[in-house]
């Protein structure tokens, strides 16, 4: 681990509080930076709130989120994004009825520079930058392995490549940190490990990587460091094999659904 480093994520006595409900309680850990980071724990434990809270979707009750070493607790996800954050969603979010290719773009537009002005009168500089745009984009969904679809509407994608579409559309917008909230739900083993393959190409890239999966294979494999939620709480934080050792672990999570 690189402690002499800075993490490129900090979480300080974060709480988020839905009226009487206590979702995420007092959470504190690091995310080194290049390092895939693993967020484990049973249903409802807390873990996309947590995510909620660090991309703007939630204002935490209370505690800190300190990002690249600001404070972004409370900020809007658009500026999150424009700050380098990007996620995924357990349940897929892509455009239905756009182009896997126009969904990426969509992603490449949080860093567009030409003004609303340029885009309507169609400048050299607006319709240069479009064309860069589209160009970008292809390249991302070959990095994901699905620019044959690039033409076709999201919808009629299989779902893995949906999957992966929300990926691709993530790193269009260029993160220093990606948030992958159950990415290999409801793969099959091949699927997975294809997951964990480009999960291994993203680092290589030089993004942090900070997910949530169910699978304990593919968490053990993937992940250098893992935090385990149960009911809001942090319960362990270590490397795999130290954390699948952990009593309270295997109490709350393995014992019961892996
Ligand atoms: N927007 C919300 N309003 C009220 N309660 C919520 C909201 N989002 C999540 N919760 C509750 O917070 C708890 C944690 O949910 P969640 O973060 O989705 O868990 P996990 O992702 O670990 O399965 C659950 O009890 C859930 O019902
Ligand atoms: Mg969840």
């Amino acid at each position: 681990m690189s402690t002499d480093q800075k993490p490129i994520l900090s979480l300080q006595g974060v709480i988020k509080r839905f009226g009487g409900l206590t979702a995420v309680d007092q959470v504190s850990f690091d995310v080194p930076k290049g390092e895939v980071f693993a967020l484990i724990g049973p249903n409802g434990a807390g873990k996309t709130t947590l995510f909620n809270c660090i991309t703007g979707m939630h204002v935490p009750t209370a505690g800190r989120v300190v990002f690249e070493g600001r404070d972004i607790a409370g900020t809007k996800p658009y500026r999150t994004a424009q700050l380098g954050i990007a996620r995924t969603f357990q349940n897929i979010r892509l455009f239905e009825y756009m182009s896997a290719l126009d969904n990426v773009k969509v992603g490449e537009h949080v860093r567009m520079k030409a003004k609303l002005w340029d885009a309507i009168f169609r400048t050299p500089f607006a319709r240069r930058e479009e064309r860069e745009v589209s160009e970008r984009a292809m390249e991302h969904l070959r990095f994901v392995g699905i620019e044959r679809h690039a033409d076709n509407y999201a919808r009629n994608l299989a779902y893995g490549q949906q999957r992966r579409l929300e990926i691709a559309r993530a790193l269009a917008t260029e993160p220093h940190l990606l948030l992958l909230d159950e990415p290999a739900a409801g793969f099959t083993p091949q699927e997975k490990v294809e997951l964990m393959r480009l999960v291994d190409k993203i680092i290589s890239r030089g993004i942090t990587v900070f997910l949530i999966e169910h699978d304990m294979r593919v968490v053990m494999e993937v992940s250098q460091r893992i935090v385990v939620l149960d009911h809001g709480e942090k319960i362990a934080e270590g490397p795999p094999a130290e954390v699948r050792k952990d009593q309270r672990v295997i109490d709350a999570y393995l014992g019961k659904s892996a």
